[in-house]
């Protein structure tokens, strides 16, 4: 793991490593897998910043008869959200009696969540579970509270393993946060 990683003029510091990662994927897919055992699932991954972790994830629960697809949105600028959320990719699949298992990266303020569970729920699944990496409780906006969190984390901007500042440094192995010493 890197000291530290220094991209557009600020520095972060190593954070959560690739085996405590590892750990964590692992327990959540046992949890996943327990509790969907005999349906069929649909993982739904977050993109971009959820690419990552929906890979490991869903190799990790190990469902062959499992189906994967994308959604997209946006809310961030920088460091810090807009308050905004837009649909960038939608689904194209029926969901209709589906169970759906959404994958995403982090939950932060919980607009994007809300906004797609609203979304998905119109389009009749027959139930919708919500998996995400990280989630950062006390920057909630709407009190969203996914069913299945690998990383409790205090309200501090991170990047790597998938997640981004301004596109760059989602290639990361391990999770670094943003350096308050800076
Ligand atoms: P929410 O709608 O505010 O919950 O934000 C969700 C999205 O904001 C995530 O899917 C990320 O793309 C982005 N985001 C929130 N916090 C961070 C962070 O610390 N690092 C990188 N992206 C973040």
């Amino acid at each position: 793991m890197d000291e530290k990683v220094t991209v557009d003029g600020l520095t972060f510091v190593p954070y959560i490593t690739r085996d405590e990662i590892a750990a964590q994927v692992k327990r959540v897919a046992d949890e996943l897998r327990n509790d969907i055992k005999g349906k069929n699932p649909l993982f739904l991954c977050v993109l971009n910043g959820a690419f990552m972790f929906a890979a490991d994830l869903i190799r990790e629960v190990g469902i062959n008869d499992a189906h994967i697809n994308f959604v997209k949105y946006t809310s961030y600028e920088g460091t810090s959200s807009t308050g905004k959320v837009k649909e960038i990719m939608g689904l194209t699949e029926d969901i209709e009696g589906m169970d759906v298992v959404i994958v995403e990266d982090i939950v932060d303020t919980g607009l994007t969540a809300s906004m797609m569970i609203n979304d998905l729920k119109k389009r009749n699944p027959r139930s919708i579970r919500f998996v995400t990496l990280l989630h950062k409780p006390e920057s909630s906006k709407t009190g969203f509270k996914p069913d299945y969190v690998a990383f409790t984390i205090p309200p501090k901007f991170i990047i790597g393993y998938g997640l981004d500042l301004d596109g760059k440094v989602r290639n990361l192995k391990d999770i670094y946060v943003i350096d308050e010493q800076d």
